[in-house]
Parts: C-alpha cells; sequence; structure tokens
C-alpha cells in the first residue's frame, strides 16, 4: 500500500474543537448558546443510533441539544406544525429532520417547511438554489466534510479533475457544485456512464457516493489520485464466524490504496465528519442569525 490514509476520525475531533471553542466565546463574549433540534419520526434503528450520537455530540461542544421523537403514525399536520414552532424558537438555530421518514410523510414538503436560515442538513431547496448559484446558503454536511478534508490535503484545488460517482441530490449533486466553486473541472458519473472506469481513471480526485460496496477498485483510479469513500455499506463477514458483518466502503479499499495518492478509510473516514459538520452548520447559522462573524475553516 502506498496511499496516504486520511484520517477523518481525528479530523472530525479538530473541527469539533474548533467548534467548541468558537461555542465558548459566542456564550462569554454575546451571551449566547447555539441550540439543534432534531426530529425523528418513528423508531428505525439505524436513525435512533444516528439522532443518539448527534445529541450527545452537540452537548459536548456546548451547544443546546432538543430531541423531538414522534410516533411512527404522527400526522404530516402535527409534523409541520413542530416545524414552524421550532422556525420561531429563537434558541433554535438550526432544525434537523432525519430521514427516511415514514412512507405516509412527503419528503419534500416536510423538508421544504423549514425556516432556510436553520436548515443546518442543507436539503430545503432554496439552499440548494443558493448552492448551485454559487451563493451563500447552508451546505450539506457530508460534502462539506468531504470538501474540508480536499482542502486540507491539497490546499487549493484550483484546475484539478474531479470526478464524482454518484447523482444523488444529499451527496453527488451538492459534491459536484462544492468542486466546481473550488474551481476544479466536474464530471459526475452514474450508473449510466459509459466507460466510468475510463472517466475514474482521469481524476485527480474521485469521490465514491454511489452506496455500492467494494464497486470502485484500484483499476480505475489514476496514480497518485485522491480517493474519497463516501460509501457505507455493510456486507456479510463470514471470516469473522457466522452471522457477522463488517462495514465497507463504495471503494474496494485494498486495491484502490495501491494505487491512490490518498484515500479515506471506512469506516474512520467521511462518516464521522458528516455530524462534525452538522455542528459546524450549527454554529454557522447562530452566527448568521445574530449577524456575527462566521467561524473561519468551518464553511465552504
Ligand atoms: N439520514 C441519514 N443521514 C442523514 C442526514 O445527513 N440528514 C438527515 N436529515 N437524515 C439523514
Amino acid at each position: 500500500m502506498s496511499a496516504t490514509i486520511i484520517d477523518g476520525k481525528a479530523f472530525a475531533a479538530s473541527v469539533r474543537e474548533k467548534v467548541a471553542t468558537h461555542v465558548a466565546r459566542l456564550k462569554e463574549v454575546n451571551d449566547i448558546t447555539p441550540g439543534l433540534a432534531v426530529v425523528l419520526v418513528g423508531e428505525d434503528p439505524a436513525s435512533q443510533v444516528y439522532v443518539r450520537s448527534k445529541g450527545k455530540q452537540t452537548v459536548e461542544v456546548g451547544m443546546n441539544s432538543y430531541e423531538h421523537k414522534l410516533d411512527d403514525d404522527t400526522s404530516e399536520e402535527d409534523l409541520l406544525a413542530l416545524i414552524d414552532k421550532l422556525n420561531n424558537d429563537p434558541a433554535v438555530h438550526g432544525i434537523l429532520v432525519q430521514l427516511p421518514l415514514p412512507d405516509h410523510l412527503n419528503e419534500d414538503l416536510v423538508i421544504n417547511a423549514i425556516d432556510p436560515a436553520k436548515d443546518v442538513d442543507g436539503f430545503h431547496i432554496s439552499n440548494v438554489g443558493l448552492l448551485g448559484t454559487g451563493q451563500k446558503s447552508m451546505v450539506p454536511c457530508t460534502p462539506l466534510g468531504c470538501l474540508m478534508m480536499l482542502r486540507d490535503h491539497h490546499g487549493s484545488l484550483s484546475g484539478l479533475n474531479a470526478v464524482v460517482v454518484g447523482r444523488s441530490n444529499i451527496v453527488g449533486k451538492p459534491m459536484a457544485n462544492l468542486l466546481l466553486r473550488d474551481s476544479c473541472t466536474v464530471t459526475i458519473a452514474h450508473s449510466r456512464t459509459k466507460d466510468i472506469e475510463a472517466v475514474c481513471r482521469q481524476a485527480d480526485i474521485l469521490v465514491a457516493a454511489v452506496g455500492r460496496p467494494q464497486m470502485v477498485t484500484g483499476d480505475w483510479v489514476k496514480p497518485g489520485a485522491t480517493v474519497i469513500d463516501v460509501g457505507i455499506n455493510r456486507i456479510p463477514a463470514p471470516e469473522k464466524g457466522e452471522g457477522k458483518t463488517r462495514l465497507v466502503g463504495d471503494c474496494d479499499f485494498d486495491s484502490c490504496a495501491e494505487v491512490a495518492g490518498a484515500i479515506t478509510p471506512v469506516p474512520g473516514g467521511v462518516g464521522p465528519m458528516t455530524i462534525a459538520c452538522l455542528l459546524a452548520n450549527t454554529l454557522t447559522a447562530c452566527c448568521r442569525a445574530n449577524a456575527l462573524p462566521e467561524p473561519e475553516g468551518l464553511t465552504a
């Protein structure tokens, strides 16, 4: 293996530390404590784990955490009433509605009911439009985390060829917009892309966000390229015992690491950065709401 491992766990810890320092100063100088409200509808076990983790880390950086757990059969009307209440609560600077929502709730309607200034997920259509036109917005947490790691590793990204594999609204598209804003030459590749391996081999920066375990192999990677693996896939691991599983990315780590210049591992790469960026976005939203300077190095 020749690639440098980009340590997302350590990077996320440094982001949280910066957030905590800024939060402490906000309290001391301005008597303001940022607040993040997380809304969970239903009992999806994976979502419960995420929400617990978000609440814990929010408190650890000195922010207020408000958790709203609603029943599986909560009506759209009741959910929208809660969002309206949070929109109008001055102690709440960020609102996150955990996805996926139960089938009877319209996700687009719910997300677009959040005040765009409090939309720390960056999923509101206004924020999507602002990012797409290169204006100040709230930026989705996972692509923001990827961008922070890329800027840290490369310094300037200007003129680099970036290929994003995957065209989701949550990762692929915002990632491509962020890379374009940093003056990369950007290609979005997807399931219908012709000769996707050859397209990927052009990339100085290769971001894999497709949700297919170990799809990207070393022969897709340009020697020396930086590989950012957004995938988190659980696969059977019979070598660990019957019924056991393990986490892998969208990249085949071993073969990619032979060729890449730098690579994020799974777990311990992009994953930890997502919640760290959620905290960074909440701080940014709080600063903007109070017309205070934004934290340096924590925004796009
Ligand atoms: N479910 C899984 N990841 C996310 C996320 O980043 N934001 C929201 N709102 N829900 C999620």
